[in-house]
């Protein structure tokens, strides 16, 4: 049975989204874990996130994955036996803009993470990846055996990254694992994705853009689910291997904004059907097996209308949280580049 109760964590990006659940998670179950969170605070990494956590046995040191010096220093100094990544560039819309520091993070940082792990011999190494690897799918479900067929900058980003690992294994042996997780949603994640962007523009009563009619499918998972799925990765899952982690839980962008407008109690008149972004470049549908991950013990738990509204809510009483965040100039820069001439005087 693998033990991690005197193991060292390395959870890089753990001040982001999900990896900041993560930690929460492995907190909860593992308290005798020491945790590493190393992260660069880029725009989507907030000390805010993480401050309830920090404490003798979750620590904080500040660096890029980029950097060999930095991550090499870190797991030298702290004595780190394991480590999951997190951290990422993550958002498509960004990606169209200007695609370079994707590569930086998503494809050379991963590189990093296996040389230090080889060098420096680590147990084990955890790539958090994206079903956007496997490109859209009309009809059936992706495997892990599907071939790499990425549309946008983002997701061809994530996929060097993830033959990165793979090429470590099959050329070292290097102990890592891939796992490519589902569309996200939860409290904390930076308000720039479907629902975390909408849910904050509803509460304020702005209008939200929608792409299109919103017909694209993704498949939507809890957060918690998420991390939990990671984690069981982390504990069981076969070094070299790749796993799904996704519930099947598929809806069209237009269902979600339905159910948004419902909790924050605002009309139709707020949302605005905008001429698609993404071009070309917009994935019509996500779909994906994750029976290797459930054969490893696990299965998520949330049930989707319930834990969305309970997300709204979180935001509701969390202004705290977001309204520094989206005042600052990174945020608002990327809302007017990006959405200024499809909103217009609604922006
Ligand atoms: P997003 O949350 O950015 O995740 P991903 O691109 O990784 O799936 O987008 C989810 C879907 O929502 C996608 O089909 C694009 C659509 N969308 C909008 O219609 N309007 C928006 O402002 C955003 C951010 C996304």
């Amino acid at each position: 049975m693998p033990d991690l109760s005197n193991a060292v964590l390395m959870v890089c990006g753990g001040a982001g989204f999900i990896g900041s659940h993560f930690v929460r998670i492995v907190r909860k179950y593992h308290p005798t874990t020491r945790i590493v969170i190393y992260d660069a605070l880029t725009y989507a990494g907030n000390l805010t996130t993480i401050q309830d956590l920090l404490d003798e046995q979750t620590t904080f040191v500040h660096g890029k994955i980029q950097d060999s010096t930095a991550v090499e220093g870190a797991i030298t100094a702290n004595e780190v036996t394991h480590i999951v990544n997190f951290a990422a560039e993550s958002h498509n819309d960004r990606s169209i803009l200007d695609s370079g520091s994707f590569i930086q993070s998503n494809v050379f940082g991963v590189y990093v993470l296996c040389e230090a792990t080889r060098k420096l011999g680590i147990t084990k190494f955890v790539h958090v990846s994206t079903d956007e690897v496997y490109g859209s799918i009309n009809e059936g479900k992706f495997t892990e055996d599907s071939p790499i067929m990425p549309n946008t900058p983002y997701s061809s980003s994530k996929a060097g990254g993830d033959l990165q690992a793979r090429a470590h294994h099959i050329t070292y042996k290097t102990p890592v694992c891939v796992t490519r997780g589902g569309n996200t949603y939860g409290p904390y994640q930076y308000p720039e994705k479907l629902i975390s962007y909408f849910t904050v523009r509803l509460l304020m009563g702005k209008k939200v853009p929608l792409y299109g009619e919103g017909n694209q499918v993704r498949e939507w998972m809890h957060v918690e689910d998420h991390a939990r799925g990671i984690l069981a990765v982390l504990l069981h899952g076969e070094p070299g291997g790749v796993y799904n982690v996704g519930d099947e839980n598929e809806r069209p962008n237009r269902e979600i904004v339905r159910i948004l407008l419902e909790e924050t109690g605002r009309g139709d008149d707020l949302v605005k059907r905008i001429e698609d972004p993404r071009k070309g470049a917009h994935d019509t549908r996500y779909s994906m097996t994750s029976n290797l991950t459930r054969a490893l013990g696990w299965k998520p738990e949330k049930d989707f209308e319930t834990e969305l509204r309970n997300t709204v809510r979180w935001y509701r009483d969390n202004e705290w949280w977001w309204q520094p965040i989206i005042a600052k100039p990174e945020y608002t820069d990327f809302i007017r580049n990006f959405y200024g001439k499809y909103l217009g005087e609604d922006l």
